[in-house]
């Protein structure tokens, strides 16, 4: 079985490079024909607030003909209160805004022989309601599961590829991701999914006594490079390929790019500059 991340489309309800992009990515998302899709976040070009551009990137995926599910990013949603890019934290508001044109941004999908889970990693750590909601929520997942084994989608990374960089909100919060493990103690958990870096990585992580992958899926929008580390800078979409069967439990991940992508810096982006300064942020 086959599915799809594609993450940080960073869509601007002006259009240009990134919308482009993604309305190639989901020519290609539509030939491959996965059983899933998940978009881990950022949908939106860099404002949580803007309605527009949240309108316009939902309309696009539209064009994504299998089933999609979304998880909030920073930009969509804000982050915890902790290091927040642009001041923007999360907030009750924020969040209804997302989930009113996306659905829940945090849902179980129970595909073939697998389970995917997917969580909104910017409200761990907030204090919020919302967050002790999806924590309650996360222990009901467990008995749902039961012996199929898991995949893990969040926004930012649970298992952080760079703790030496501390002026940004890299991954989650240490404490979340113990609870996030603990919690799921008993789920046969096999991948791990999350966007928020905007460059493609493949790891391992030892979970109790099996070992799981760990993938940092590229940007659609635009690339990030030099957080150090062996990392892919480079706009693609990653494709799973979830064995079943007597290969159940496998997990192989491939990156998959296209020729024909606008592929240069945010500041080259008309459309990143013009949301920089509604927001009122220089680089
Ligand atoms: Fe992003
Ligand atoms: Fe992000």
């Amino acid at each position: 079985m086959k599915i799809i991340q594609l993450s940080d489309t960073h869509i601007s309800q002006l259009g240009g490079a990134t919308a482009e992009n993604l309305t190639k990515f989901i020519t290609l998302i539509n030939d491959i024909d996965p059983t899933l899709v998940v978009h881990s976040g950022d949908i939106a070009i860099l404002d949580p607030d803007n309605r527009g551009d949240r309108a316009f990137a939902h309309e696009l995926l539209q064009g994504i003909q299998a089933p999609l599910r979304v998880i909030p990013g920073n930009h969509d949603v804000g982050e915890r209160p902790e290091n927040a890019w642009a001041g923007l934290v999360v907030t009750p508001e924020r969040l209804n805004a997302f989930t009113s044109t996306f659905g829940p941004d945090h849902w179980l999908e129970l595909v073939g022989e697998w389970a995917v889970i997917g969580l909104n990693s910017e409200i761990m750590g907030s204090g919020l309601p919302e967050e002790h909601a999806q924590w309650v929520w996360l222990e009901t997942v467990v008995a749902q599961v039961g012996d199929r084994p898991a995949l893990v989608f969040t926004h930012k990374p649970v298992f952080n590829p760079y703790p030496q960089l501390t002026e940004h909100n890299i991954a989650i919060p240490e404490e979340s991701r113990r609870r996030l493990l603990d919690v799921l103690a008993g789920v046969r958990l096999t991948g791990f999914g999350s966007g928020h870096l905007h460059e493609y990585a493949v790891s391992t992580q030892h979970i109790g006594d099996a070992e799981a992958v760990v993938v940092s899926a590229p940007a659609t929008g635009f690339a990030h490079g030099g957080l150090g580390g062996p990392a892919l800078a480079q706009l693609g979409i990653v494709e799973y390929l979830l064995g079943e069967g007597a290969q159940r439990g496998s997990v192989q991940p491939f990156f998959r790019n296209l020729a024909t992508l606008t592929e240069v810096p945010p500041t080259d982006i008309a459309e990143f500059a013009a949301a920089l300064e509604q927001l009122g942020v220089t680089l």
